[in-house]
């Protein structure tokens, strides 16, 4: 029996998390795991009523849990920073979710806003550090608001958090066992402490990886390559900063945030999937966002809890759905509701 905690959060978020759990719900059904569920309410609506993000007793709660589901976060009244430092980076951080997976994987060629890519030529894995970095949150100010103003944000890098992180991708690879090639994305060539730490401790890593080919890649050029040959990838591993960028434009190769989908991993704690996407106010309510981010995030956390049937059959229907019969992956223009996307992807189960 699985408790999984459900966190709709903002916006568009409880739209899409209700589709996810509709085919969570058929996938049981289907599948014949069980599971119980529990709804928690943070968010902005909460936060407005209690001026409350998230508290130590709600992540020893939350740590009960065989993995969370989480819609979005972000509110249009509440000032940028409080709820995703308050909510979404503390759940990352104190339930230690160090590996940010976010797979790049074209569905349809129709969908991809690149000339002549196939969906045999996107498909990839972001493995993007997730508790470190710029994230951390270090930093100060020196004479704030004169004219001699300086602002400080360290990037913040351990051997530990950087090892583990890379051994990630290295098991990620092996166990995809596609391309075999694990890619470096950094900045060696100007963040000569944060890479160079990186860049050593990949390449020690990495002998105990015969089998896999490893490249690097400056991140600036990592962006060229995504648009020009992203055949060229299998796996990369990233700093968090560097992987949030990048995997915006992964998302978009992929056909947008309607489908992009992502797993916040603690290979040995609990675990919380998520739309990549925001939560896209100017849509909230109108039953026309995209759910498939939501159900493919849904998919993964399947998958992390080694449901593999399910997961992949989960995969398989999104595929079958996307490609048959939306006209579009963008809200508002697929040619269904969000329940009918929803209803589609549990018909093709
Ligand atoms: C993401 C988001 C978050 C991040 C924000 C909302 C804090 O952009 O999940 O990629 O920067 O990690
Ligand atoms: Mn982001």
């Amino acid at each position: 029996m699985y408790k999984i905690a459900i966190i709709p959060g903002d916006g568009t978020g409880p739209e899409v998390v209700r589709e996810g759990v509709k085919v969570i719900e058929a996938a049981s059904r289907k599948f014949g795991f069980k599971y119980e569920s529990k709804t928690f309410d943070f968010g902005g609506e909460r936060y407005l009523k209690t001026e409350k993000t998230i508290e130590e007793k709600d992540i020893e709660e939350l740590r009960k849990y065989s993995a969370i589901f989480l819609g979005a976060i972000g509110h249009p009244d509440v000032k940028p920073g409080i709820l995703e430092t308050g909510i979404l980076l503390k759940l990352r951080f104190s339930l230690d979710q160090y590996i940010n997976l976010r797979p790049v994987k074209l569905y349809s060629a129709d969908f991809c806003p690149l000339k002549n890519k196939k969906p045999e030529d996107i498909d990839f894995v972001v493995v993007r550090e997730n508790s470190e970095g710029l994230y951390k949150g270090m930093g100060e100010f020196k004479d704030k608001g004169t004219k001699n103003e300086v602002a400080l944000q360290i990037s913040y890098n351990t051997r530990k958090g950087v090892e583990r992180c890379i051994r990630y991708a290295f098991e990620c690879c092996k166990k995809r066992n596609k391309k075999n090639k694990l890619t470096l994305c950094g900045k060696t060539n100007v963040l000569t402490y944060a890479w160079d730490l990186w860049e050593r401790t990949f390449y020690e890593v990495a002998k105990e990886y015969p089998g896999i080919t490893t490249d690097y890649v400056h991140v600036d050029a990592a962006t060229m390559w995504f648009v020009k040959n992203p055949e060229w990838f299998d796996v990369i591993v990233t700093d968090n900063l560097f992987g949030d960028i990048i995997t915006d434009l992964g998302a978009m190769i992929q056909g947008g945030m309607g489908i992009a989908a992502g797993g916040n991993i603690n290979p040995e704690g609990v675990s919380m999937f998520e739309p990549i996407g925001g939560s896209a106010p100017k849509y909230t309510g109108k039953n026309v966002i995209n759910p498939l981010a939501a159900i493919c995030a849904a998919g993964m956390m399947l998958e992390n809890l080694s449901e593999i049937k399910a997961a992949k059959a989960i995969e398989s229907a999104v595929i079958k759905v996307s490609t048959a019969k939306l006209k579009s992956l963008a809200a508002g223009k697929m040619g269904y509701s969000t329940q009918e996307v929803g209803d589609l992807v549990v018909k093709n189960l």
